[in-house]
């Protein structure tokens, strides 16, 4: 279904990896509520070769970026400028991976170097993808930037080890940033903290499918899916949703706010 919400609007998706990716979904429904794209993700994801699949499809330029790097960062919103017609309207951050987690270390035995290295590519890179925007005054007045997050930056989900800070990390950066790209020129930054989704980054955590299954029961709406949050996006990107900001919003089928569900006791 398309209301044309996006209309005229230029848009940068990070995160987009495959089909199953949120940032996909995102880009998909983006494009077919009237938004002109362009994608990007890290220079080893082009090697997966999903995301110019993608970008085939949606007519979407696909400029690589390490979205730890400033100078690839610079490259990608002037490249992107030039290839939408103007300044940016919208900003996707679908970026995380833990290096501990992928290496199977725990939680009380951390890498140091490989934590600061998840910081870096799961929550810096917020910062930096808005800083860089924000010096290069690449966006758009009542323009509208969200980060993705998860409840763990607020709960304890033992197996999500150090994204937990990564996420604590990345909702803080949206409220700080929050304030001045508002003070700028009033754009909007807030973060969604989504149900656990089936994609590779999902994936990755160990017992991920108990873990959806637990929230799934423990949500009174079940979990999200990838493509009601890419329509929560579509929201945040549109003018309905102009005074939110320096919010972390819960998509999640009501499980922020559960104590006790009668699903999960009977089996
Ligand atoms: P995904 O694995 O499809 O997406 C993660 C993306 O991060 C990939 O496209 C990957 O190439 C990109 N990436 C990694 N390092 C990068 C770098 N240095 N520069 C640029 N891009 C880089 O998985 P998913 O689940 O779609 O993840 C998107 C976001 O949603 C992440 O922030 C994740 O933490 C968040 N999220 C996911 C949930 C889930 O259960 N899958 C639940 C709540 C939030």
């Amino acid at each position: 279904m398309s209301n044309n919400l996006l209309a005229g609007k230029r848009g940068v998706i990070f995160g987009a990896l495959d089909e199953d990716s949120i940032a996909w979904k995102v880009a998909e429904q983006c494009v077919a509520q009237g938004a002109k794209i362009t994608l990007t993700n890290a220079p080893v994801a082009m090697r997966f070769g999903g995301v110019q699949k993608l970008g085939e499809k949606l007519n979407a330029e696909v400029i690589p970026a390490d979205a730890t790097s400033l100078e690839d960062l610079e490259n990608l919103f002037s490249k992107s400028m030039e290839a939408l017609g103007g300044k940016i309207d919208f900003v996707l951050h679908a970026i995380g991976m833990s290096l501990n987690v992928r290496k199977n270390r725990g939680y009380t035995d951390l890498k140091y170097d490989w934590m600061q290295k998840t910081f870096d590519i799961s929550a810096i890179s917020f910062h930096k993808v808005m800083q860089t925007l924000y010096q290069m005054d690449a966006m758009s007045d009542w323009g509208s930037i969200v980060g993705l997050s998860y409840i763990a930056a607020q709960r304890t989900f033992p197996d999500y080890s150090e994204m937990a800070e990564s996420k604590a990390l990345l909702e803080s950066f949206a409220r700080s940033f929050g304030y001045h790209f508002a003070e700028k020129n009033k754009v909007r930054v807030n973060t969604i903290s989504q149900s656990p989704t089936m994609t590779t980054a999902g994936k990755g955590i160990k017992g991920f499918q108990e873990f959806f299954d637990y929230a799934d029961k423990m949500s009174p709406l079940g979990n999200a899916s990838a493509e009601a949050c890419a329509d929560y996006c579509v929201l945040l990107f549109s003018d309905l949703s102009r005074m939110v900001t320096m919010q972390n919003l819960y998509h999640d089928g009501g499980f922020s706010n559960m104590g006790m569900s009668p699903k999960l006791i009977e089996g």
